[in-house]
């Protein structure tokens, strides 16, 4: 299964209309739908009358977690309606796979006399077609015209494969394998991606400042901002380093790689090593700002009644940045400010030249470190700001993401 590794939770939340018409090819139809629901897509499926002599609507019910169309009418006794444009209106993508060369013809011809077709007639959103016939059937003249009339109109057209057919004979015809079939979507959705082609770079986590071998100087982030900044990211179609310091997180996420380091020095380092190329840079780290000036080698014995350590500032990454920050790069910082919130945070801004920087409330139950939800308020160079209430962390690297994508649109168009 490895398109389940590379689709990179583009997936995530899409919803698929699976049309499914009479071929042999529709017992692959079962496999479409378990790929399409592990990657994260909601599924309906819809069959044509003859595709139901090849399929159980049992077995596509089961693995779309929902009730099949086949019919105009939900209920004959009830006279009831199925609706096919709200249907249509529903998905983000209608996939039709097998097609069969009747199907096609009729796509192209405005045919409507079932169910999927009256789909197709009222989707208002992308449409595929995999292609599932025997190799002269597909080779004919008039498959290949219905195919060139659906591409102009927009329909993506994914080739039928080479191979054994069902028939006996052997050519081009049979339905592109399912795995296939995800990945050319993929890729399509991929570059629809708003941040399709760009870097980002997400630093997480505190840092730790070692004392000696066995303590530090730490602090209480969990990371669970920056990792769902990251994830969000990647999800939009972005490559992101992830540069976190030590949290008990991971991420599988295709798209992000993760570097993981203890000390601010460290991240430093990490950072300078890939900022250049980065078209976003969020630094939501919470790094430490003293370290101690030296560090033990052996374990500091307990000793006199007092202690003191001697503490220096560590380099302020977001500040190097800043000071370094290529022409249309967005720059992101976070500020957690307990007075004068607002203008604390804009002279920071201004002082690291950010493009825009998050304030986080401490003030709010329920934001801030450790916990699951956040408060937060944009403040961007143009002094625009907006206030949210008390989300959820992914709900905030989501508001996060959208302002990233309209300081990138503006970027672009300086
Ligand atoms: N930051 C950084 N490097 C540091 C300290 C902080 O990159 N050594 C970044 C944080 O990741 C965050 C931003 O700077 O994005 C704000 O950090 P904060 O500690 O709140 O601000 P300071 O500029 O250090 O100012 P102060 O502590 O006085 O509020």
């Amino acid at each position: 299964m490895s398109t389940l590794h590379s689709t990179g939770g583009i997936w995530q939340g899409k919803r698929v209309v699976l049309g499914v018409s009479g071929s042999i090819a529709a017992y692959k139809s079962a496999w479409l739908v378990r790929l399409l629901v592990k990657n994260g897509a909601e599924v309906r499926v819809v069959l044509t009358p003859s595709a139901l002599d090849f399929v159980t609507p049992l077995t596509l019910a089961t693995l779309s977690n929902h009730a099949v169309y086949s019919e105009f009418t939900e209920s004959k006794d009830a006279g009831t309606w199925t609706n096919h444009v709200e249907l249509g209106l529903w998905g983000d993508l209608f996939l039709i796979a097998p097609a069969t060369a009747n199907t096609l013809a009729a796509m192209a011809s405005g045919g409507c006399d079932n169910f999927l077709l009256a789909v197709y007639l009222s989707a208002r959103c992308a449409v595929a077609v995999a292609p599932a016939m025997d190799l002269d059937m597909y080779a004919h003249a008039s498959t290949q015209e219905n195919l060139a009339v659906l591409a102009k109109r927009g329909v993506k057209v994914i080739d039928a494969e080479e191979g054994e057919l069902a028939s006996g004979l052997s050519g081009k015809g049979r339905m592109a394998e399912p795995e296939h079939i995800i990945d050319q979507l993929t890729h399509g959705l991929l570059e629809q991606a708003p941040l399709y082609g760009k870097r980002a770079l997400v630093t997480a986590g505190p840092t730790h400042e070692p004392i000696d071998p066995v303590r530090f100087i730490g602090n209480h982030s969990s990371g669970k901002m920056g990792f769902a900044i990251a994830e969000q990211l990647a999800s939009l179609g972005a490559a992101v380093e992830l540069i976190t310091g030590p949290v008990a997180l991971s991420t599988a996420h295709p798209r992000i790689r993760t570097t993981r380091v203890q000390t601010a020095q460290e991240m430093h380092d990490a950072c300078m090593m890939h900022s250049d190329e980065c078209d976003i840079v969020v630094m939501s780290a919470a790094v430490a700002d003293y370290r101690p000036s030296i560090r033990a080698a052996q374990k500091i014995k307990k000793a006199a009644a007092d202690m003191n350590i001697q503490l220096e500032a560590t380099t302020d990454i977001l500040a190097a940045l800043g000071s370094r920050k290529p022409h249309k790069q967005v720059l992101v910082g976070f500020a957690l400010e307990t007075d004068n919130e607002h203008e604390n945070a804009q002279a920071k801004l201004v002082r690291k030249n950010l493009d825009l920087i998050v304030l986080n409330s401490l003030r709010d139950a329920g934001a801030g470190f450790g916990h699951d939800s956040n408060k937060v308020t944009f403040i961007d160079r143009h002094n625009k700001i907006s206030t949210f209430e008390l989300k959820s962390k992914s709900e905030v690297a989501a508001d996060l993401a959208d302002k990233i994508i309209d300081l990138c649109n503006s970027e672009a168009q300086s």
